[in-house]
């Protein structure tokens, strides 16, 4: 694979965590205009594709954890946004040991043809032990997970791309097998995209020979740095005849008319954090990161202010006015980010507000910065409102 350039003529893609967890994405009891039912999700999800979104994503979560009390499982509330929706794409999280990958694949298929090729999965390799253990699952040891989603994804991409399919591994065995239809046919996709979502080294090296993106939690410029060099590493070696990996990054939005206004909700939100709940899972997520023989992953140094926003989202510092937000998405451009996942405490408003006021300035220093480079913002890549659609 050749070395990494960074592609000043794409646009930035931008998605959003789906609220399909009860609770909020901040575990505190500061006011949060959310909610987790189909109904909100289904509103912001049109709000979304209108506001310059790509991709919505949903989490797997089948037991309460961090006050997140109530759940809706990831594929089927992925699957009815498809339905609900007209270009947004929506990224079902799945986690490998809950799902065998060939009845996942057929399924994705289908989700894909029922929405002219608009599904996506974020494979997670998962920390909620609990979660596991009482389905009476196997509770595998934290880089061996990574062996059973690595031989997982393959399946996944095999499915999808091959007819008479047969893979052997430890944990998966198929058997000349061709799932008909194949998955729609759009643009250059080849298949659904298969997103990733993990930090330590084990995850880094899986993703940098298998997966199309790669997801992180927040991290300052300099961890991001060191996560994008560790996925690249390994796909100089690993990896398939496959495009190169690109990168999406988690950040909490706070966008506020003045600097001022958008520290005070961050301390607000941190001071009013539901400490049982945030130390509860600061305990479970010792699974992750801090796990791994050399101590590196997800949530492997937080803090606990840093933990408040499960994940990480406070570190990539998407916190001030419009132009300081829209100023720091441009310096992870310039270090290879290629999708913003964004988090918000007022979701539908607060989205509506980013689309409006975020993301102008995001493309304009955009196209100032591919100038600088030599190139040209390509608009024609950028997604486009429905305006017309958005009142159905
Ligand atoms: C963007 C993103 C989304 C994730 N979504 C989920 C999820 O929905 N459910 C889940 O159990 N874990 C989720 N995870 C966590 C991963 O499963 C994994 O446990 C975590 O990244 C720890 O990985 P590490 O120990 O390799 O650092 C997500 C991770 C990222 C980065």
């Amino acid at each position: 694979m050749p070395d990494h350039v960074i592609d000043f003529s794409s646009p930035l893609k931008f998605a959003y965590w789906v609220p399909n967890v009860s609770g909020g994405l901040v575990v505190s009891t500061i006011e949060q205009r959310t909610n987790w039912e189909f109904d909100y999700n289904k509103e912001l999800a049109r709000i979304a594709e209108n506001s310059g979104f790509e991709y919505a994503l949903t989490q797997t979560r089948y037991a309460a954890s961090y006050g997140a009390d109530k759940q809706h499982e990831a594929t089927s509330f992925s699957l009815a946004l498809l339905g609900a929706t007209e270009r947004l794409k929506v990224i079902a999280a799945v986690h490998p040991g809950m799902w065998h990958p060939g009845v996942l694949a057929k399924f994705i298929i289908t989700a894909d043809h029922l929405s002219q090729g608009r599904a996506a999965v974020n494979i997670v390799s998962g920390w909620l032990k609990d979660e596991f253990v009482n389905f009476g699952l196997d509770w595998l040891d934290h880089d061996e997970r990574y062996v059973r989603t690595g031989e997982f994804i393959d399946v996944l991409r095999g499915l999808w791309t091959e007819q008479g399919y047969s893979q052997r591994g430890k944990y998966y065995t198929i058997n000349d097998f061709t799932l008909n239809p194949a998955p729609v046919s759009v643009g250059s996709r080849p298949h659904p995209e298969i997103f990733f979502g993990g930090n330590s080294t084990a995850a880094q090296a899986v993703a940098g020979r298998a997966a199309d993106w790669y997801f992180s939690n927040g991290r300052d410029l300099e961890g991001f740095k060191d996560n994008i060099a560790g996925v690249l590493a390994s796909a100089r070696t690993q990896r398939a005849a496959l495009a190169p990996p690109r990168f999406g990054l988690n950040g909490f939005v706070i966008s506020r008319e003045t600097e001022k206004e958008a520290q005070e909700t961050l301390r607000e939100i941190i001071a009013k954090a539901h400490r049982p709940a945030v130390e509860g899972f600061a305990a479970a997520v010792k699974e992750a990161g801090q796990s791994t023989k050399d101590g590196k992953g997800m949530w492997e140094d937080s803090s606990f202010e840093d933990l408040v926003q499960y994940n990480d989202g406070f570190r990539s510092k998407l916190i001030g006015t419009p132009e300081q937000i829209a100023e720091r998405i441009i310096e992870y451009k310039k270090i290879g980010v290629n999708l913003f996942l964004t988090g918000y405490l007022h979701f539908q408003e607060e989205l509506a507000a980013f689309g409006r006021e975020v993301l102008p300035i995001v493309r304009e220093l955009e196209a100032e910065l591919a100038r600088k480079n030599g190139t040209e913002l390509n608009t024609e890549l950028l997604p486009t409102a429905t305006l017309a659609k958005a009142s159905r």
